[in-house]
């Protein structure tokens, strides 16, 4: 995700409603508030807030554990979708009323999001604003990852971890329409049928069970990628399953544990272990960021790809809706309906 300003907003006189986190902590440290609308600069566009989607890492930078720190107090919220409501100098792609999305480190979580030109995107006809914020950092996240990291083929076999959270299932959905057969693992009956319904052929609830030979049940011939969301005690058990030549991709931690692997493994399987971020992804490979983004906002635009909202709130609920994401019980994506709030 790009970068934004770390500071609260202090410009315009008109206020507008805000999350904010003024200490560190628990998702119900974060308030809403009333704060001056943000200063627009050059390159820059404000955008009325409409929806907005919670992402893991709203969580962990609410908490102080992100890879980043933010100084305090910020706004959280890392994607966004709305309509342009003022354009800064030199602005050239967009006009005031078009429907743009955009993420962010911080600050979607407001009625008003002032963001660069560069970072924002037109939102296709015919998607609705919800599902355009619930999009732009779980279904890029996992369409970068099978398209141009694991470099996944129709046909194979993909495992996916955390298939009912946002990336998990956003990884289920892309990558059976890549024509991969697809195996989902997740915690809770609901997260399972989320996924078959996304088109996940075997579903494994890994809750009290030995997920080492599960896999080795479901997945005889073993599978060829591992898309790894989670950590913890699962990455073992899912790199075991992989077969000769296969690719393990390391997503995050939503387990909170970095998972430790035996490089023996790696020898005897002849597998690889690779990592993605989204910034350092951006900026070293911006040619396959933009194609995949092309690609990507074809299969959103033409309905091809709708990603699944398991909880809408309004915005005075922000510490409920990062609460349901802290704990792992979302299905798929939460979003923020800033626009309906009072
Ligand atoms: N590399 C990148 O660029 C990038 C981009 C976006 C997100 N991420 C990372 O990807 C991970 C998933 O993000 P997300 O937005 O998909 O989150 P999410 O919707 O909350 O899903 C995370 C899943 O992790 C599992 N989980 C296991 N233990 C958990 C725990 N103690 N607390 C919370 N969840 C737990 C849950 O699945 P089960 O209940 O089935 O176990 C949950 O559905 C996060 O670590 C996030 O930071 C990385």
């Amino acid at each position: 995700m790009p970068s934004s300003r770390s500071a609260l907003p202090h410009g315009k006189a008109a206020d507008v409603r805000a999350a904010v986190c003024h200490t560190y902590g628990e998702p119900e440290v974060v308030t809403v508030e009333e704060l001056p609308s943000p200063p627009l600069g050059a390159g820059q566009v404000r955008v009325r807030v409409v929806a907005a989607a919670v992402n893991f890492p709203d969580v962990l930078l609410v908490a102080d554990h992100y890879q980043l720190s933010v100084p305090t107090p910020f706004v959280p919220g890392s994607e966004f979708a709305g309509v342009v409501e003022e354009i800064g100098d030199g602005v050239r792609s967009f006009t005031v009323g078009d429907r743009v999305m955009g993420t962010l480190m911080m600050g979607g979580f407001a009625e008003e999001v002032v963001a660069g030109a560069e970072g924002l995107l037109t939102i296709p006809s015919g998607v609705d604003d919800r599902h355009a914020a619930a999009f732009g950092v779980a279904h890029r996240t996992a369409f970068h990852i099978l398209r141009s990291v694991a470099a996944l083929q129709p046909g194979e076999e993909l495992l996916v971890l955390g298939a009912g959270g946002g990336v998990g299932l956003a990884a289920v959905q892309l990558g059976a329409q890549m024509g991969a057969s697809v195996t989902a693992v997740a915690s809770s009956v609901a997260k399972l049928e989320a996924a078959a319904s996304y088109g996940a052929s075997n579903g494994i609830d890994y809750r009290g069970v030995d997920l080492r030979a599960s896999l080795r049940t479901v997945l005889r011939e073993g599978s060829d990628v591992v898309f790894d969301p989670v950590g913890g005690e699962l990455a073992e058990p899912a790199l075991r399953s992989l077969r000769w030549g296969g690719r393990f991709v390391t997503v995050g931690y939503a387990s909170g544990v970095i998972p430790r692997i035996p490089l023996n493994l790696v020898l005897l399987k002849g597998c690889r272990i690779l990592g993605f971020q989204f910034r350092d992804f951006a900026e070293h490979a911006p040619e396959a960021l933009a194609r995949n983004d092309r690609e990507l906002w074809s299969l959103l635009g033409d309905g091809s790809i709708v990603p699944h909202i398991g909880a809408v709130f309004g915005l005075d609920e922000v510490a409920n809706a990062l609460r349901l994401v802290a704990d792992g019980r979302a299905v798929g994506k939460v979003v923020l309906d800033i626009a309906a709030t009072p």
